[in-house]
């Protein structure tokens, strides 16, 4: 949400100037914060609106994001012919809501429910909407059981990592659940077991474990995460589900970790979310969550909308959102399959480890991660440079085109900054070389630096998790 502090007037500098060539005859200045009083030719428009964007820059550098940036040609034949479709319009598009459910079902068996054709699950508009989605369920059912017992509902609370995604504060602020962020020590920023543990007691909704980490990549250990909580139930403790968030995670260990047992196999895994458009290889504005059996989401959160003529039931936040993103996670599957999957991901993967273990090699850094678990890899500053540090090298990559982000740690550790690279799908060997040169060039030329670069107070805004 944006907060405008500033006065409106009617100066110039409160105009856009649309190009003469291109809005001959009128004066073609436009109102910034208020709708024009009258028209442009759409090829004013488009060239007013084209040119604003132009500044954003070049999306496939920006290695911040695990967002998609990159889909084929064929792909975007699809996402231009079916961009007006909206996906609650099941019973207009019943096509495109078949092609939702058998995802589903696609998605469900690729994280072996037991139940994959029947089990429920939906289509979001990216990983928030399908940890809330799967919070809310956790909170449900937690009160179900309270309120059979007779006890309170008080007070519920939910555990993960302080090392969490910003969705997970949002969660808990905006459905009142205590989050219970078990602190990230020195060295070990992933929730272990034994760190979980002692948070855990008679109002604990679920615990959430992360495929992989934002920070740095790293997949938090869910096998033995599930274990512990299998032991305090069976030793007459809470009986405590687990999400597994595995926004990036859910479309690499199937394929690059096959032999990694993180999801429904483990019984107290109750769910699990993804973004499709991280890893599932599409553009931003598709996620999916899916439970391990359809008992495990509560009934009372279901609604029903009317589908060929009879009923369709739907769970989400958003009402209307484009259905292209859900045919464009069909096209992946069937594109690609799993052999087409596994090796995207490990092109991807090959990358980040070859660029990895060249910064890890530089003197000037320490690696916090390699990129064996998610193409992602995280950097720290060797205590022997003083004279720059995370951000400055950001700068001077951005100089070069490059985005790549410096941010803090999670709190107990936030006095140390990190440089985080995420290697996605068109991210080529030679662009991981031309990176790689750009980072030994910035280096080089902070490096030949006298003194200190001047430090302002603070640093401009720092990535926000
Ligand atoms: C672990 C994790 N969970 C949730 C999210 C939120 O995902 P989305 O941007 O699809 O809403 C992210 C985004 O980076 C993430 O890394």
């Amino acid at each position: 949400m944006t907060k405008w502090t500033g006065r409106r007037t009617a100066g110039p500098e409160h105009h856009v100037q649309v190009d003469p060539r291109v809005a001959p005859g009128g004066d073609g200045l436009v109102p910034l914060l208020s709708i024009p009083d009258g028209q442009l030719s759409a090829d004013a428009a488009y060239q007013l609106v084209h040119d604003e964007a132009m500044l954003d820059g070049n999306s496939r550098l920006n290695l911040a994001t695990f967002v998609g940036t990159w889909m084929e040609p064929q792909a975007l034949k699809i996402y231009t012919e079916t961009v007006d479709k909206n996906m609650i319009d099941k019973d207009e598009y019943p096509q495109t809501a078949a092609i939702e459910e058998r995802c589903v079902r696609i998605v469900a068996d690729l994280w072996n429910s037991p139940e994959a054709e029947t089990t429920a699950g939906t289509s979001t508009i990216g990983s928030s909407e399908a940890c809330m989605l799967a919070g809310m369920a956790f909170k449900r059912r937690w009160q179900a059981a309270r309120r059979a017992e007779g006890k309170s509902t008080e007070a519920p609370n939910m555990i993960m990592s302080a090392g969490v995604q910003v969705v997970w504060e949002k969660f808990c602020n905006y459905w009142e659940v205590e989050p219970r962020y078990v602190p990230v020590a020195d060295g070990n920023l992933l929730l272990s077991a034994e760190s979980m543990l002692p948070y855990v007691d008679e109002n604990t909704i679920g615990v959430v474990a992360i495929l992989g980490s934002t920070f740095t990549g790293d997949y938090e250990p869910v096998a033995e995460i599930a274990a512990a909580l299998d032991q305090l139930a069976a030793g007459g403790g809470p009986d405590v589900p687990l999400h597994v968030d595995a926004a990036s995670g859910g479309f690499v260990a199937p394929f690059l970790q096959p032999d990694l047992v993180w999801d429904f196999r483990l019984p107290r895994v109750h769910s699990i979310s993804t973004s499709g458009h991280k890893y599932g290889l599409v553009y931003p504005g598709v996620g999916w969550v899916v439970w391990r059996t359809a008992d495990l989401l509560p009934e009372d959160l279901v609604f029903h909308v009317s589908y060929l003529g009879g009923d369709m039931p739907t769970f989400g936040l958003n009402f209307s959102r484009p259905g292209a993103q859900v045919l464009l996670q069909y096209y992946t599957f069937v594109r690609y399959g799993r052999e087409g999957f596994r090796k995207v991901q490990q092109a991807a993967q090959d990358s980040a480890v070859f660029l990895s273990s060249a910064i890890g090699a530089m003197p000037q850094f320490e690696l916090l991660s390699d990129g064996t678990d998610l193409p992602v890899f995280a950097w720290e500053l060797a205590p022997s440079v003083t004279n720059w540090d995370l951000h400055d090298l950001s700068r001077a990559l951005r100089e070069r085109g490059w985005l790549v982000p410096a941010y803090p740690l999670p709190p107990d550790c936030e006095d140390r900054t990190i440089m985080r690279v995420v290697v996605r799908a068109g991210f080529s060997p030679d662009l991981a070389r031309l990176l790689l040169t750009a980072v030994e060039q910035s280096v080089a030329w902070l490096d030949s630096l006298e003194s200190p670069l001047p430090r302002p107070d603070d640093h401009p805004p720092t990535y926000h998790h």
